[in-house]
Formats: C-alpha cells, sequence, structure tokens
C-alpha cells in the first residue's frame, strides 16, 4: 500500500469513498491519480481551518480543479455553502464538482479578489489554500487579504513553506523555484511566485488588517507532482545565456524529481481575525 492509500484509510469512509470518484488524469508524467492525492491534501489541511457544517466559506483562487473547493463543500455539509472566486481558470472545475456529488453546496463566482462583490461580513470565514502562490506581487496580495477581511470576520491561509526536510520535497521545490524565473523569461509574467515564509504570510495578513490567532507548520507525508512542467517550455526561452543556465536547473531538478520522488514541503497554516 502507498502512502496516499494508507491515508486514505485514516480519514473516514465518506470523504474516502468521494475521493474515489474523483476522475484520474491523462497529463503524463504526472501520475494518473495526482487529482486524488492533492484533494487528499487539500482534506487534511482543510481540517485545521475549523469550517464547521452549515458555515458559508468563501474560497479565493479556486483553480481549474476545484481541488480545495471539493473538501470545503464536505466541511459546510448539505446546509452551508462554498463560494468559489475565480479569476479565469475553470478548466475542469464543473466536471470535478459533479464527481464529488458536492454541486448543491458549491456556488461559483468569476470575479477579481482584488475587489469583491460581496457585502461586509456577509460570510463566516474567507480561505485561501495552496493559492497566495497565484495572487501576485504584494501589493494585489494585501488587496486581496483586505477585502476577505472585510467580506468575513476569520480567514484561513494554507501555503507551502519555503522549507524542505528531506530529498523529495527538494526535488520538489527545486522544480517549483524554476518556475517564476521560466514564466518571466517565457511569457513576462511571473505566474507562480516562490513561496513565502510563514512569517511574511503573518506580516502580510497583520499589514492588512488582520489580527494573528495562530500560525503553524503542518507536515504532510503525501506526494506532490504539480510543480512539474515540460522541458520544452524552458528549451523555448529566446535569450540563450538565460536558457542554458535555466536547461541546466530543470535537468538536475528533474533527475532528483526521478531518484527521490517529488513531495509536499510542509505546509503554514495562518488564521486570523479581523483587528
Ligand atoms: C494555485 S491556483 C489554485 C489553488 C487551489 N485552491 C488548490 O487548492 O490547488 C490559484 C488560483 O488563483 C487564481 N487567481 C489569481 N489571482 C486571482 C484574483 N485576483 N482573483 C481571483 N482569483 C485569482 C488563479 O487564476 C488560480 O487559478
Amino acid at each position: 500500500m502507498n502512502r496516499f492509500e494508507s491515508q486514505l484509510q485514516t480519514i473516514g469512509p465518506a470523504f474516502a469513498g468521494l475521493i474515489e470518484n474523483i476522475p484520474l488524469q491523462n497529463r503524463p508524467p504526472l501520475p494518473p491519480d495526482w487529482l486524488q492525492v492533492e484533494m487528499l491534501e487539500r482534506y487534511l489541511v482543510i481540517q485545521r481551518a475549523d469550517i464547521a457544517p452549515g458555515m458559508t466559506v468563501l474560497e479565493i483562487g479556486s483553480g481549474p480543479h476545484a481541488i480545495s473547493t471539493v473538501p470545503l463543500a464536505f466541511a459546510v455539509g448539505k446546509k452551508g455553502r462554498v463560494i468559489a472566486a475565480e479569476r479565469s481558470r475553470w478548466g475542469q472545475f464543473r466536471e470535478v464538482v459533479r464527481a464529488s456529488g458536492l454541486m448543491n453546496s458549491i456556488h461559483p463566482i468569476a470575479c477579481d479578489a482584488t475587489s469583491l462583490p460581496f457585502r461586509d461580513d456577509s460570510v463566516d470565514v474567507s480561505v485561501c489554500v495552496h493559492g497566495i502562490r497565484s495572487l501576485g506581487e504584494v501589493a494585489s496580495l494585501v488587496a486581496i487579504l483586505r477585502e476577505m477581511l472585510r467580506v468575513s470576520p476569520r480567514v484561513f491561509l494554507a501555503e507551502s513553506l519555503p522549507i524542505a526536510k528531506n530529498d523529495a520535497q527538494r526535488a520538489h521545490l527545486a522544480m517549483y523555484d524554476l518556475r517564476q524565473e521560466v514564466f518571466q523569461a517565457t511569457s513576462g509574467h511571473r505566474d507562480d511566485l516562490h513561496h513565502l515564509p510563514l512569517d511574511t504570510l503573518s506580516t502580510l495578513i497583520e499589514n492588512a488588517g488582520g489580527f494573528l490567532e495562530r500560525s503553524a507548520t503542518l507536515d504532510i507525508d503525501l506526494p506532490d507532482a504539480l510543480a512539474y512542467f515540460p522541458r520544452t517550455l524552458v528549451e523555448s526561452i529566446p535569450d540563450t545565456k538565460t536558457r542554458a543556465g535555466l536547461l541546466l536547473r530543470w535537468d538536475e531538478a528533474r533527475s532528483n524529481g526521478e531518484r527521490y520522488g517529488t513531495d509536499h514541503p510542509p505546509v503554514g497554516i495562518v488564521t486570523a481575525a479581523r483587528r
């Protein structure tokens, strides 16, 4: 039994059964069950968010696979709801939500979270799980955190930390850390930014008007294949010197990933209330 299968056995049959219904993916070299594995990781992280049945939760940056949306909807139950706010990347969202059987609790909304279309205090808690990395530079990130604290009295953030405790986590971060530079060199946009230290996450939420209630580091003993991106993207970088340097780093990261596997780095979690 691998780590995914054995952790699945510890979480109870209801969510374990739901995960088994999530469609397998065809995106080699990622394993076909990568979405199920990631959803289990989100489920474990969301256990720390103090979400109770019946709550209304606003999720920022739900992304194209509803990876956190589904476990959030499971946590709020039939009488609660999850408002899934996403700027543009809907991909398989509808298909995954349908497979989960939780569509009645999930309300997707396309919007830019720097200006949320909700009244003050209209939701119980706002969350962003593994999405901080995609919310842009500090100014837009703080604007989004302010909005989260305006529409709800509590905020929960979870994001991978830039620390590795073993070779598999190191291999994951080595590939992940290439993304910012490779996307900058190919598209002019940095896209996924380097992970922030836990102290920085805490400071940002305080700068946005939050009172820090809790910050902690969570060890997740699961693989994480999602840092991977194809070598061809690096090969397409126009500048010769930049391309050569990044190709070397990509090859090394890939070979370490094949040797050790790639694991989830420790996850930083932050809970804050409006000041
Ligand atoms: C890393 S992804 C999805 C993370 C997902 N919650 C998970 O558990 O894997 C973050 C998402 O945030 C979205 N996003 C970035 N900036 C945004 C903004 N200003 N407003 C709303 N969504 C945004 C991106 O389009 C992206 O799909």
